[in-house]
């Protein structure tokens, strides 16, 4: 497997040891989202100095992660890969399929990442796990696990809905000594500095670059997601019950609330009996989707939405993001005894 450096006589921090690994120069990772970050984002947020990162949802083909994979190495530059144990557990394929094209770094989240680890490190490829409560952290320090993501309640997409993002990240850096990445909630230079300040290896970011040029969503999501506030998000199963997703029932999704979230949302008994007796409502949220209407469609996003704009590429992103030095410099000047 693909070894971190030994720490040196002074003492390298784990931090650094994972950007030695990886090759970034900024310590952004754009997050592993299925139906947003395909090739076109990882390749831009990798030549753009951060670490791309592919999205790999139950849905992908082996033509899709073929082709997009082939794009996010097309660049030299390393990437990785996020993807979903519960859906590996059925079958391990896309991993592998994902593994033949060479990637650096592979994330395995939402369920038992074992068996998966085991085939990425046979591969000599890195494995992280994205944790949302403590006893996910707990499962993430054992040792087929080398970086650990604390994705925090407030971030978007799928993830546990028990812990904010800085008290995860501040248990973990005093239980492990392992790269840690701060994930939910991030989207400016200020934020990239308030993780990395305390100790993070690197910042991990799902909603601002889902809004991106390179993102692979809809222009309507993209504009939805652009012009949400901050409090304008949701934490719900609802849009996975509609679907007829075989989701854990630990793992809701933050998104945007809308039309459909409004009426469903506060009574998933109800909604669940109403998937079961007909194939209307599942009709109407798939058409919904297919149409790109964001009144009922699901439009994951979290609260970093109020902090998001659309029509920015991938290396507007970026630069703005590597503002975070000023930010940490202003910071250490001023409390400096
Ligand atoms: C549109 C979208 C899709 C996502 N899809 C995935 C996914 O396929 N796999 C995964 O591990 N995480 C997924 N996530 C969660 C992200 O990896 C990450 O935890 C989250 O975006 C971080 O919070 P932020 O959105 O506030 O930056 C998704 C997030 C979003 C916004």
């Amino acid at each position: 497997m693909l070894e971190l450096p030994e720490n040196d006589a002074h003492g390298t921090r784990p931090e650094n040891k994972l950007q030695e690994a990886l090759g970034y120069t900024e310590p952004i990772f754009n997050a592993s989202m299925a139906g947003a970050a395909g090739g076109s984002l990882a390749a831009a947020v990798s030549v753009a100095g951060g670490f791309g990162m592919l999205g790999i949802g139950g849905s992908s083909t082996k033509e899709w992660i073929d082709q997009e994979a082939s794009l996010a190495a097309s660049t030299g530059h390393s990437w990785g890969a996020g993807l979903m144990a519960w859906v590996l557990a059925k079958n391990l394929d896309p991993l592998e399929q994902v593994l033949a094209h060479g990637p650096s770094f592979i994330c395995v989240s939402f369920g038992d990442p074992g068996p998966a680890a085991s085939l990425a490190h046979e591969a000599g490829v890195m494995v992280g796990m994205q944790v949302g409560n403590a006893a996910e952290l707990a499962r993430a320090l054992e040792d087929d696990i080398d970086v650990v993501i604390c994705r925090g309640n407030e971030g978007g997409g799928h993830g546990r809905n028990e812990v904010s993002t800085l008290p995860l990240l501040q248990l973990a850096l005093q239980q492990t000594a392992k790269p840690v990445i701060a994930a939910g909630g991030l989207a400016t230079a200020a934020g990239v500095a308030a993780v990395l300040g305390a100790g993070a290896a690197a910042a991990w970011i799902g909603t601002r670059f889902a809004a991106a040029t390179e993102s692979m969503s809809h222009a309507n999501v993209k504009e939805a997601i652009g012009t949400a506030g901050m409090d304008d998000t949701i934490y719900t199963r609802a849009f996975d019950i509609a679907q007829r997703i075989d989701w854990p029932v630990e793992y809701g999704g933050r998104a945007l609330r809308n039309d459909f979230s409004d009426t469903w949302a506060a009574d998933l008994e109800k909604l669940g009996e109403a998937v079961a007796s007909s194939d209307a409502l599942t009709d109407s949220i798939n058409e919904a989707r297919t149409k790109a209407d964001t009144s009922l469609a699901p439009v994951f996003a979290g609260q970093a939405a109020g902090l998001s704009r659309t029509g920015q590429s991938a290396a507007q992103i970026m630069a703005d993001l590597a503002g975070f030095r000023e930010v940490l410099d202003r910071s250490a000047r001023r409390w400096r005894l």
